[in-house]
């Protein structure tokens, strides 16, 4: 008989006299691992319930946007065991230029249909001895050169002095001011650690292998790219561009709803609550209009109306929602103030997950060293449930 839910040690090492098969068939089963600890961390910790991210010893609003993504870097390195050289600035500058270089010579990765395939083709070219600096330093190069070639535009090289968020504008082609490179800063920032959600965590398991830094990154690429993790702020803006004006939120959002589809941006394994980077983003965000304002053209901006309209869709979305499944909190969650940061900034919407991966290519490389001074493969059970022979 198949008996489901937690057991003891003791039950389950009485069961010298079953097959195997009976033995799994006594252990809990998590699907999706949700509320199972497998690391311990000192980068980053979730709390659902309040709405708190920490992240190396910080809450993320006392990060984001005052502290550089560089010098969360450092932070990164002294909670683990991951090495950076110093100074980070420079040696990020470095990094860029090295990843620059290799551009020539990656064959057709950057022609790839999708930002996260070509980026995951890009960054495999990179050599296996390639150490935090150069990934955390080529995402971006990589992110920004497939952008320019789909627009058939040509390349922009790095620089050796601009900071890490302000080059990753410029090298957009994008507008590179203060204002826009504290906010992409601040995104960087608030993104580039969360736990262990799905990518961190294939990245660890490839490191408990004691693989290479580049393939635990390219795996992390992999689980990044699905809707369901990375892949949310290019659907948010193409809803919030269906629904265009805040009058038609209820009807636009109510027949997604009806068609089984999930509202882009809302809803986190996690939370309970608001996502803490959804206000963080939006506080950004605001920064930004503000910053851009000052002796601009008269009159609402772009970016200005696109905050109200995603403000009027949240509250909606979080309406329906609240009906829908009145026992489950669904909020709002980072990739919804992500979609409207980015696009605010001109990043392209095709390139959000790029981007994204620009800031949280840091979490992995931090996990990879934390997983492995662990020194243990990750390698959990599954349960037979098929047919037996006969
Ligand atoms: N829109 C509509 N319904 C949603 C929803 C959303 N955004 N998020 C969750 N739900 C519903 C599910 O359909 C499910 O309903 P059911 O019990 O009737 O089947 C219920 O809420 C629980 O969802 P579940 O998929 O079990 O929760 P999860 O913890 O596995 O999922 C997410 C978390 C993030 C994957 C999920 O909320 C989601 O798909 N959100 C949209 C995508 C997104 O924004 N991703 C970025 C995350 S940072």
């Amino acid at each position: 008989m198949y008996r489901f839910g937690p057991v003891s040690n003791q039950e389950v090492d009485m069961e010298t006299e079953e097959t195997a098969r009976d033995a799994d068939s006594l252990r809990p089963l998590s699907n999706g691992l949700e509320g199972v600890i497998v690391a311990e961390t000192k980068l980053s910790h979730v709390d659902g319930a309040r709405g708190q991210l920490i992240l190396a010893g910080h809450e993320v609003e006392a990060l984001a946007g005052r502290t550089s993504f560089a010098e969360v870097c450092g932070l990164f390195a002294a909670a683990s065991r991951m090495e950076l050289p110093a100074p980070l600035h420079s040696a990020l500058g470095e990094a860029r230029v090295r990843a620059f270089a290799r551009l020539s010579g990656l064959g057709d990765a950057l022609s790839q249909a999708h930002c996260m395939d070509s980026l995951r083709a890009a960054m495999s070219h990179l050599s296996e001895s390639s150490g935090p600096v150069d990934v955390i330093g080529a995402v971006g190069v990589f992110a920004a050169a497939w952008a320019r070639t789909r627009a058939g535009l040509p390349v922009i090289a790095p620089s050796l002095t601009r900071g890490h968020a302000e080059d990753l504008l410029a090298m957009f082609g994008l507008e590179h001011d203060a204002a826009r490179a504290h906010a992409l800063d601040a995104y960087l920032v608030t993104v580039c650690d969360h736990g262990l959600n799905a990518s961190t965590f294939t990245a660890r398991v490839i490191a408990s292998t004691e693989s290479d830094l580049v393939s635990a990154v390219v795996g992390a690429i992999g689980a990044l790219k699905g809707p369901l993790h990375g892949g949310a702020p290019g659907p948010v803006l193409d809803l919030l561009d269906q629904i265009g004006d805040a009058d038609r939120a209820s009807a636009v959002l109510t027949a997604e709803l009806d068609r089984g589809r999930r509202i882009m941006g809302m809803g986190h394994r996690i939370y309970r609550v608001r996502d803490p980077r959804a206000f963080v983003l939006e506080r950004a965000i605001e920064t930004l209009e503000t910053a851009l304002d000052v002796g601009a053209i008269k009159g609402e901006s772009a970016a200005r109306k696109r905050l109200k309209l995603a403000r009027a869709v949240e509250r909606e979305a979080e309406r329906l929602l609240a009906h829908k499944h009145p026992n489950r909190a669904l909020r709002a969650n980072v990739e919804f103030y992500t979609a409207v940061l980015l696009e605010a900034l001109g990043i392209p919407r095709e390139s959000f997950s790029a981007v994204f991966a620009a800031g949280r290519v840091l979490g992995w490389t931090a996990h990879v060293a934390e997983q492995r001074s662990v020194g243990k493969l990750i390698r959990p059970s599954s349960r037979y449930v098929g047919r037996l022979p006969d």
